[in-house]
């Protein structure tokens, strides 16, 4: 009788088709990266995004990765109708990873109202389509920019949150909010927050990567294109913090770590072992100077990055780095990566930039992407 049903669980296992999810943002970044661990974990998955930042390149990078070219609708999130008729069209989606956001910090506090609408809108539209669609499990891309400057470090998830120093950063302290109050209101859907600190790097094959958007704000696209004389010289913002050489300390973790968190979440939520809603940090736990950083990207690839101190730059935090227990706890899910990894692919990724934009070049086209 028990090898009967060993035999028809076994059976079941492979004769059941895989969990069909959804990625929002899936062209972008972080997205990009976790559909393809989610592919190779042996998930289905459609993705969602309105190619705001980022290409339609990406999907032939995830095909090559993978061997699967998952589908792809161009829909913009805060469009209600067009989300509404993605569902109808794909039913049976079993969980949803909403990464579909804008996210440049500066560029918020400029313009802060286009923030409000996409980040906010989107993710009501989806709360509120969720139940009408079957749908439970919903995982959520956060920011330690949430916690702040914390008064103590590593940060842990029970720090308090305080005042967003950008509108950004608010949207997503009122992101989680809006998340707990719908759980609040209906105990049916189960929710997964993600705080990511400083997501760093490539996928290894430099197929898929972080494209970058005019002059970067963020560090290592721009210690790649100084490295590679795009750009004059890194500006290395503030040289007289309270740190052991006076530069910012942030916890910098690999991409494909970050990406690899997301289908420990997806398990989790799918499995039902999550109650309403959790939230993790997800850093490596250790704390890096932008100093720091410079110096081992020119160690690990032989290479120059011309920098100089500069002022501070306004808004910025002067030290963080994640307490990741709880993640590598009850996720079980560990950063594993070693950072001169992370800052070889980092190169690898610049160097593909580069050659693609040189067959462009040639072939008298542009590099696509934003
Ligand atoms: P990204 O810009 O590379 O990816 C976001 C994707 O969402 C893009 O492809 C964009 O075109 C798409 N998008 C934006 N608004 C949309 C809308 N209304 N409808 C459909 N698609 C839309 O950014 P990323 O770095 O991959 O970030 C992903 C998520 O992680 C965001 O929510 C971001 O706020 C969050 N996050 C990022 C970082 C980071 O440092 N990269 C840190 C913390 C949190
Ligand atoms: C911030 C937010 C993060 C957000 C991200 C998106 C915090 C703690 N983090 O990251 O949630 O998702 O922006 O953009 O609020 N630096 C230089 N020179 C440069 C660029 C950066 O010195 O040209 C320094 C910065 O001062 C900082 C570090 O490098 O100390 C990292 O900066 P950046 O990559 O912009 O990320 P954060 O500001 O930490």
């Amino acid at each position: 009788m028990e090898v009967k049903k060993s035999i028809k669980k076994l059976f079941n296992k492979f004769s059941s088709s895989p969990d069909r999810i959804l990625v929002t943002g899936g062209m972008g970044y972080i997205g990009s990266h976790t559909v393809v661990e989610l592919i190779n974990a042996g998930y289905e998955v459609c993705i969602i995004d309105n190619l705001s930042n980022s290409s339609v390149d990406v999907l032939n990078g995830i095909e090559k990765i993978t061997g699967v070219r998952p589908v792809f609708e161009n829909i913009d999130c805060t469009d209600y109708v067009a989300l509404d008729k993605f569902f109808k069209k794909y039913e049976g989606i079993k969980a949803i990873i909403h990464f579909a956001a804008l996210k440049a910090v500066g560029e918020s506090v400029e313009r802060p109202l286009p923030y409000y609408r996409n980040n906010l809108t989107s993710l009501i539209n989806i709360l509120e389509l969720m139940p009408l669609n079957g749908i439970k499990s919903i995982v959520f891309s956060s920011s330690c920019t949430v916690y702040g400057q914390p008064d103590e470090l590593p940060v842990k998830e029970t720090a308090p949150i305080k005042k967003a120093l950008s509108p950004y950063g608010n949207t997503k302290q009122i992101c989680e909010e809006i998340i707990h109050d719908t759980i609040h209101s209906n105990d049916k859907i189960k929710s997964i927050i993600l705080r990511y600190f400083n997501p760093i790097g490539a996928h290894p094959s430099a197929e898929i990567g972080e494209l970058p958007n005019g002059v970067p704000n963020n560090l290592l696209p721009y210690v790649a294109q100084a490295a590679a004389g795009i750009r004059k010289k890194l500006k290395v913002f503030g040289g007289d913090y309270n740190t052991p050489d006076g530069s910012c300390i942030r916890d910098y973790i690999d991409i494909m770590d970050l990406a690899k968190a997301h289908v420990c979440a997806m398990k989790r939520l799918i499995d039902g072992k999550v109650e309403s809603v959790e939230t993790f940090n997800l850093g490596t736990g250790r704390g890096l100077s932008v100093l720091e950083i410079i110096k081992t990207f020119e160690e690990v690839n032989d290479i120059k990055v011309p920098y100089e101190m500069a002022d501070r730059r306004e808004g910025d935090i002067e030290q963080v780095w994640a307490d990741p227990t709880y993640a590598n706890e009850v996720l079980k899910w560990e950063a594993k990566e070693s950072v001169k990894n992370t800052l070889r692919s980092v190169w690898k990724w610049q160097m593909h930039l580069m050659e693609q934009e040189e067959d462009h070049t040639k072939g008298g086209g542009m590099i696509s992407g934003s």
